[in-house]
């Protein structure tokens, strides 16, 4: 199964001359890879496909796109409207019409610091998967346990009620074309929210037994979801990537803070390459 990469820059860099550099980085640092990988025919051989992708915030989000065209690393925005999939009068927002216009193939939803700060909850939560799909748009969803979930082991209860507007979604649409794009163009990451730029990460058999749960969940609500990826996410960086790479039911990583950094991305890329 191919695995994914992929960074949050949430809201950074600060600057577009930042974003340029950190491309600049990852590209140059990407070429050097490729020379290295020609003169080692084993690390090709061994290799499984890791593929890249990039969330900037709206603002980057086109520049980043059209810089990356050419270069195997998939967008993706942080965000789109709940209220509409393509053009309104909702101040702020971004559709994902828009995000698509960009260059993105992809979003991020749910992310825990967006259910925390902006109190989004299941409902707005099925609007925004009903939009990205009806656009086309991939989804990354975010599920996680807060630290007191985790400590009062809840944590499975907790994933299932956010899980449920996958079920949701699921059942309000009999079009075989959403079933298909479900498991084409949706990935799971499961972030525990106390293990978000802590420091502190669940051990890989605490990972890998909810992802178990995850993948059986899914399977449950419709055997086309079975195949969906599911990524680890949470104080993941260049030396614990190793060890969450090993699990087979870990199909990669969404990385915040250590992905706006080419060397650590990089690195957390090969380690699960
Ligand atoms: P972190 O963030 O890698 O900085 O912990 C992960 C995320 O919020 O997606």
């Amino acid at each position: 199964m191919q695995a994914w990469v992929i960074g949050n820059w949430k809201q950074n860099p600060a600057t577009q001359h930042e974003v340029d550099e950190l491309l600049d980085d990852l590209l140059s640092t990407l070429k050097d890879d490729k020379h290295d990988a020609i003169d080692n025919e084993n690390k090709i051989a061994s290799g499984r496909n890791c593929q890249l992708m990039v969330a900037p915030s709206s603002i980057h989000l086109a520049a980043v796109s059209k810089r990356l065209q050419n270069a195997n690393i998939l967008c993706a925005a942080q965000d789109i409207s709940a209220h509409s999939a393509t053009i309104g009068a909702f101040t702020g927002d971004c559709s994902a019409q828009q995000i698509i216009d960009a260059g993105a193939k992809w979003t991020i939803l749910g992310h825990s610091e967006r259910r925390q700060y902006y109190q989004e909850s299941n409902g707005p939560l099925l609007q925004k998967l009903t939009c990205a799909m009806s656009q086309n748009l991939g989804v990354v969803f975010c599920i996680g346990e807060t630290q007191a979930q985790y400590d009062a082991q809840q944590t499975f209860a907790v994933l299932d009620e956010q899980l449920s507007v996958i079920k949701q979604l699921v059942e309000q649409s009999d079009n075989k074309d959403l079933k298909a794009s479900l498991t084409e163009q949706f990935i799971i990451a499961y972030e525990p929210v106390w293990a978000i730029g802590t420091g502190k990460v669940p051990t890989v058999e605490e990972v890998s037994a909810t992802h178990k749960h995850i993948k059986q969940t899914l399977a449950g609500f419709n055997e086309n979801l079975a195949d969906i990826s599911v990524l680890y996410g949470g104080s993941v960086n260049a030396a614990n990537a190793g060890s969450f790479a090993t699990s087979p039911v870990i199909d990669g990583a969404l990385v915040g803070g250590a992905s706006l950094k080419a060397e650590s991305f990089l690195a957390i890329a090969k380690a699960f390459s």
